[in-house]
């Protein structure tokens, strides 16, 4: 092609590197991204690509086809005509915007972002940014890239600043946007429904635009801010793949537009959908931060990466890395039908049987008996309680537990107090009657006085009362969007406002209680995503706490997020959503794939039942380390019809491996499963027996013969020599 390099950038961690090019013209290209190859001229790589029929001439060069090279970040307005990174319109009606290079400079820090979460390290970190600018307007995109050398990952995040004397309006600003010369990718995105959230969904890509979306005002329960790109060949042990993932709770869109040439545009940020922003002259705008990392090491590198860096650059407090307490939560076990006399019969036995924090969920305050009031009037209902909320958090610690207390602060009911006195807090539109999900409406965030009144009632409660744990539930969408603290040409403002005000008051709540255990959850899984994980160290995964649901649940919310981060519990059979029953024993090892707890009134367990409880309890209790911060393997077993995960201390090299046959077969012969990442030369004690790392790596361990259907069986390997 007609066209000439004029410098290359490397960006570099330990394993891989992004380069990128600078043409004369001043256009930023993606020379590579992947394994290490060293700081080479990769000019060729784009100068020796050949020219197409019927594309637009660039700056008038003949055989300059920008449509055809890998872009950087490209706006619209060139002759790049698929789906730009940047769309913004001026006063004219213009949406036409040229950005060439400008500058770039390193440096060896990752700065804060403004209003937004964002990864920071102790260790290596180099910034890289660019700076693009329009010559018309004089306005600047800011390209921020660092490399986080030890955890092999990059992040990403735009700002544009409006240095002209006149009003812009962006259209689509995403936080990624990498160009590949090739299609021959399989896509990955986690989809579901409520009670079916995160199924790992791979397909081979097709001509066209695919990939993932919301519109919901969360990240969602039908979709996760993720997306990955994987050879077709690649599987859990091997392969190539490159992954990114958004740290935002709102409405995102992650896509991959094939073109007409078998180039691939990977891109992520926020939804394009109903969003545009106001800029003023002066003024800047920044995107949420964007995660992304190449690997040839297949998919269980691939999450093992997302979990280390979510462990050790995103999650925050003192509770991101301390182990977390064995839980009972009141849901599943009284919903809202409880008094003094059921929470306290229930903390004895809790206490007994070795849990370690006790949560009142749903139904404590004002006159809430059912889904249909209340939500904003966060007093404690004393007569539902037997006396003050202090009386009962004083009982649950002088039991040796911690006390945990369920909210919903976005939220109101239509008959609460709050309503009644503020009914221009909520989002809804002009003329129309807002429409209810759950009984409920959606508080407008985005003012600043509802911002204010949340975090007033929210540290007060938390300084009133001796609160150990908090979970922070949000059970609807939004619908009517439209805000009376907007003017009209800013109301497609609203869902991104809302999510800066939720991160405003997430972040002066959460930073003045630091001792407090923050849970996030929406109905489960529908807000499970790097932003909320910042503020919130843990989720909960799903309302569904069937155990063979949560197998597949389970296995894509940790395809990205760290087990740790993922609530699972242990709830009473027949399960309450599906009518499944399933044995202790299975509810169990599903549950200590992750963070590990109970919901179930255990009042009712038999005495046999009872002393299998304590006994899971002891012995969860002493293999925590392994079970909450161990690195996670997905196994494979012989057939779909069986799920397998293993944890590895890193520590100690200690080795937990569960495995779950879904339907008893007649008439099968067992198979053996083969373990990972184990020590080949070091031995391995269990059940008796010793094992060098390559037998069970390469011979692996023997399946029991399972008796029943839904029949899990778990092996404790201590490792006794190197
Ligand atoms: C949501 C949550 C549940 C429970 C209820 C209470 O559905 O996901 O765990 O807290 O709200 O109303």
């Amino acid at each position: 092609m007609n066209i000439s390099v004029e410098q290359t950038i490397h960006l570099t961690t330990k394993n891989t590197q992004l380069s990128l090019l600078v043409l004369d013209s001043g256009h930023l290209l993606l020379g590579y991204f992947g394994k290490k190859i060293g700081e080479v001229s990769l000019a060729y790589v784009v100068e020796e690509i050949q020219r197409a029929s019927y594309m637009a001439d660039t700056d008038g060069i003949k055989d300059f086809k920008l449509e055809q090279l890998p872009n950087l970040y490209p706006a619209f307005g060139n002759p790049d005509l698929r789906t730009p990174a940047h769309l913004e319109r001026d006063a004219s009606g213009s949406a036409i915007a040229d950005f060439r290079y400008k500058s770039h400079s390193f440096s060896n820090e990752k700065k804060p972002l403004k209003e937004l979460p964002y990864c920071q390290s102790q260790e290596d970190v180099t910034t890289l940014t660019i700076i693009l600018e329009d010559a018309l307007t004089k306005n600047e995109l800011a390209i921020t890239l660092s490399a986080f050398e030890k955890q092999d990952v990059f992040t990403q995040s735009v700002c544009y600043h409006n240095h002209s004397e006149a009003t812009i309006q962006i259209e689509n600003m995403q936080s990624l946007s990498l160009d590949f010369l090739s299609d021959r990718f399989d896509l990955i995105t986690l989809n579901g429904a409520w009670g079916r959230e995160t199924k790992i969904n791979r397909r081979p890509l097709v001509q066209g635009i695919q990939g993932v979306d919301s519109k919901r005002g969360a990240s969602g329960h039908g979709q996760n801010p993720f997306i990955a790109l994987v050879d077709p060949q690649t599987n859990d042990e091997q392969g190539t793949a490159i992954a990114c993932s958004l740290l935002y709770s709102g409405n995102f869109q992650a896509s991959a537009e094939v073109d007409m040439h078998q180039n691939t545009r990977l891109q992520i940020g926020i939804n394009p959908f109903q969003f545009s922003w106001e800029l003023v002259s002066g003024d800047s705008f920044t995107t949420p931060e964007a995660v992304f990392f190449y690997t040839d090491q297949g998919l269980n590198t691939l999450s093992q990466t997302f979990h280390r860096f979510y462990q050790n650059c995103l999650l925050r407090g003192p509770w991101a890395k301390k182990s977390r307490p064995v839980l009972l939560n009141s849901w599943e076990t009284f919903y809202f039908d409880f008094n003094r006399e059921k929470l306290e019969k229930l903390a004895e036995k809790a206490k007994e049987i070795g849990i370690e924090c006790f949560v009142v969920d749903d139904g404590w305050f004002s006159k809430r008996a059912d889904s249909s009031s209340s939500l904003g009037d966060w007093v404690p209902n004393e007569a539902k309680l037997g006396g003050s909320l202090t009386d009962v958090i004083q009982s649950i610690h002088q039991k040796k537990m911690l006390f945990g207390l369920w909210l919903e602060p976005e939220m109101v009911s239509p008959d609460s107090d709050l309503y009644r006195n503020h009914p221009d807090w909520i989002i809804q539109s002009p003329g129309r009657t807002p429409q209810l999900i759950r009984e409920q409406y959606v508080l407008d965030l985005s003012l600043k006085e509802v911002q204010d009144h949340l975090i007033v009632v929210l540290t007060t409660l938390l300084k009133t009362y001796k609160i150990d744990y908090i979970k922070w539930d949000m059970n609807r969408n939004m619908t009517d969007l439209w805000s009376g603290g907007l003017p009209e040409n800013r109301q497609n403002e609203l869902a991104h406002r809302y999510i800066l005000g939720l991160y405003r008051i997430l972040e002066e709540v959460t930073q003045a209680f630091p001792h407090v255990l923050f849970e996030s959850c929406a109905g489960g899984g529908g807000r499970f995503d790097p932003g909320m994980l910042y503020y919130m160290p843990q989720t909960w995964t799903s309302d569904d706490s069937d155990a063979i649901s949560r197998l597949s649940i389970q296995e894509g919310t940790s395809f990205v997020y760290p087990p740790v981060a993922m609530s699972c519990h242990v709830s009473a059979v027949p399960n309450h959503q599906l009518g499944r029953m399933t044995s202790l024993n299975t509810r169990t090892t599903v549950a200590q794939q992750g963070n590990f707890g109970y919901e179930l009134d255990l009042n009712q367990l038999s005495k046999s039942e009872e002393d299998e409880l304590k006994q899971q309890i002891v012995s969860y209790k002493k293999e925590r380390e392994t079970l909450q911060f161990g690195i996670h393997y997905r196994l494979s077993p012989y057939d779909k019809n069986q799920v397998a995960w293993q944890k590895k201390n890193e520590k100690t090299g200690d080795i937990i491996v569960s495995h779950v046959t879904i339907l008893v077969q007649p008439n099968t012969v067992q198979k053996r499963l083969k373990l990972e990442g184990l020590n080949p030369q070091a031995s391995y004690s269990f059940e008796n027996t010793v094992r060098t790392g390559s037998e069970l790596m390469e011979i692996g361990l023997m399946i029991p013969r399972p008796s029943h259907d839904f029949y899990a069986s778990q092996w404790f390997l201590k490792k006794v020599k190197e």
